[in-house]
């Protein structure tokens, strides 16, 4: 790649002018940080973003497939850009009509790739998950003029390795560290949206680390996997080796991991958990029901038993540990008896916060293979009830805070409601994943990724108040 110019770019036998690039995610961080690295590839072709899709040159989707709205989402945004084509306008800095781009990636892309691009007209390429690196040749090619393609293959080699890229350049990054999934939980789309497990090599990760904690001002990694519980299976290395290698990285203040299953969870890495200095005080630890009958059928492969001695181990570990957990309402023939093992759970198990969802049939899997005798009605009314003492439970737990300090990483701002209407506050995260908001004592001030101390004095189920206690400025 050679510059020729202060506002073009020759790539191969092209030249590429300043073009803007208008990115819709959707789904999981895995996608979130997926798009971070196509923008950072094509920001190498001249790109630069823009948040308004009737300005740019280049629309892309990268789509997620884990539940029916999600697909329904996209296919209606696709169906919206037909406007894009038919007004072919003239591009004033270079005068040459404008020739808009659309592209679609991701989990729907990677098995639905071929069905789009010939359904959808204004739909040009459409490329798969394991395929995100070559991102730069796709939109090449669509510029010396084909369309109509699809890139869905995926990476044969033994090897997963990767530079960390990033765009943002803010204190915090996720971090691949394993990518696919072999768990092929019965009602789940991802592990053939995604492919099958690789990890990277463990020093590899060290040093990516170390670099973004060097170059670019990281301070806060979340190390990043559908089941990062499984990493360095296969090179007999391990995500708590990982976490304690990480823990003498200069620099670096917080680290955290996402997704875990509980059937891999070691005594090894509650060890981590005891001993990293690094650790968050957080665990996403998705259970997905209460009833041992429904998490046989789903193949989870641990009982509830299993699943809260693994809770105890870990709050013995770490006694501030905060556990959220995903759950899904109404798997193909829950019965009510099942259903309340799951509140039963909630209960018992004292999530801090929990995503919930009804079961969403995904064609391909075990579970779409079922007879069903539930209605869409009673699985609304079992997600309502999940949600309604989840947020009983959340309200209790968060009323504990009142009257403690909580060190905070400002990530933005926001604007009251309700009796706060209209008062400007800064948000950031607690080690343990719990959102504070404290009002300046001017409007002015700028808190922006300042390390705070915060003092709460109010809390409720969603939300946690407090008073400014102490600024540390960006750097602890
Ligand atoms: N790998 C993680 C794990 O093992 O739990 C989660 C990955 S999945 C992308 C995120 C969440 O989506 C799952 O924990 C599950 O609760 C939910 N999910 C996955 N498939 C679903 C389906 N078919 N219907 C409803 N929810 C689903
Ligand atoms: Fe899906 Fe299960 Fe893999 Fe999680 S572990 S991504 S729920 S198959
Ligand atoms: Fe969705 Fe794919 Fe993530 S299906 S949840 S974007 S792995």
């Amino acid at each position: 790649m050679q510059e020729t110019n202060t506002t073009s770019i020759k790539v191969g036998e092209l030249d590429f002018p300043p073009r803007k690039v208008w990115m819709k995610t959707y789904g999981c961080q895995m996608n979130y940080h997926d798009s971070e690295r196509i923008m950072s590839h094509l920001s190498g072709m001249n790109f630069t973003k823009t948040d308004d899709q009737q300005d740019a040159d280049l629309v892309i989707f990268n789509t997620c497939a884990v539940r029916d709205l999600a697909n329904q989402k996209f296919y209606s945004h696709l169906g919206e850009t037909k406007h894009l084509k038919a007004n072919v306008e003239i591009n004033p800095e270079t005068g040459l009509k404008k020739d808009v781009v659309i592209a679609a990636g991701g989990c729907i892309a990677q098995t639905e790739g071929k069905d789009l691009v010939a359904k959808y007209k204004t739909l040009d390429f459409a490329f798969g998950t394991d395929v995100i690196d070559n991102i730069g040749e796709m939109v090449y090619r669509a510029y010396a003029g084909e369309r109509k393609f699809t890139v869905t293959s995926w990476d044969r080699s033994d090897n997963y390795s990767i530079e960390t890229k990033i765009t943002q350049g803010t204190p915090q990054a996720f971090v691949n560290i394993i990518k696919g999934c072999d768990k092929f939980c019965s009602y789940c789309i991802v592990p053939f949206t995604r492919g099958r497990e690789k990890s990277r090599r463990l020093q590899e990760v060290v040093t990516d680390v170390k670099r973004l904690v060097e170059y670019s001002g990281v301070q806060e990694v979340t190390l990043l996997g559908q089941n990062v519980n499984s990493f360095g299976k296969d090179n007999e290395e391990s995500l708590a080796q990982l976490i304690m290698a990480l823990d003498d990285v200069n620099g670096l203040q917080r680290l955290r991991y996402t997704t875990s299953h509980p059937y891999d969870v070691s005594d090894e890495l509650v060890q981590a958990h005891a001993h990293s200095k690094k650790l968050c005080n957080h665990l996403h630890l998705p259970v997905q029901s209460g009833s041992n009958t429904v998490l046989q059928r789903m193949l989870r492969e641990y009982t509830v038993e299993h699943y809260l001695t693994l809770l105890e181990k870990m709050r013995k570990a770490n006694p501030k540990m905060m556990i959220t957990s995903d759950m899904i309402a109404g798997f193909p023939n829950e019965t009510e008896e099942e259903h309340e093992a799951t509140l039963d759970l909630i209960r018992k198990a004292r999530f801090d916060n929990i995503f919930s969802y009804t079961y969403s049939s995904r064609k391909g899997t075990k579970a779409a293979r079922m007879d069903d005798v539930l209605t869409d009605d009673i699985r609304g009314r079992r997600l309502r009830e999940i949600m309604k003492l989840q947020l009983e439970v959340q309200a209790e737990l968060r009323a504990e805070m009142v009257g403690k300090t909580y060190r905070v990483l400002v990530d933005g701002q926001s604007i009251g409601k309700g009796m706060q209407k209209g008062i400007k506050k800064w948000q950031g995260r607690t080690s343990c994943n719990r959102i504070v908001h404290f009002e300046p004592a001017s409007e002015d001030q700028d808190f922006m990724w300042h390390w705070v101390d915060v003092d709460i004095h109010t809390s409720t189920a969603l939300a946690t108040q407090g008073n400014l206690v102490k600024d540390f400025g960006k750097t602890l």
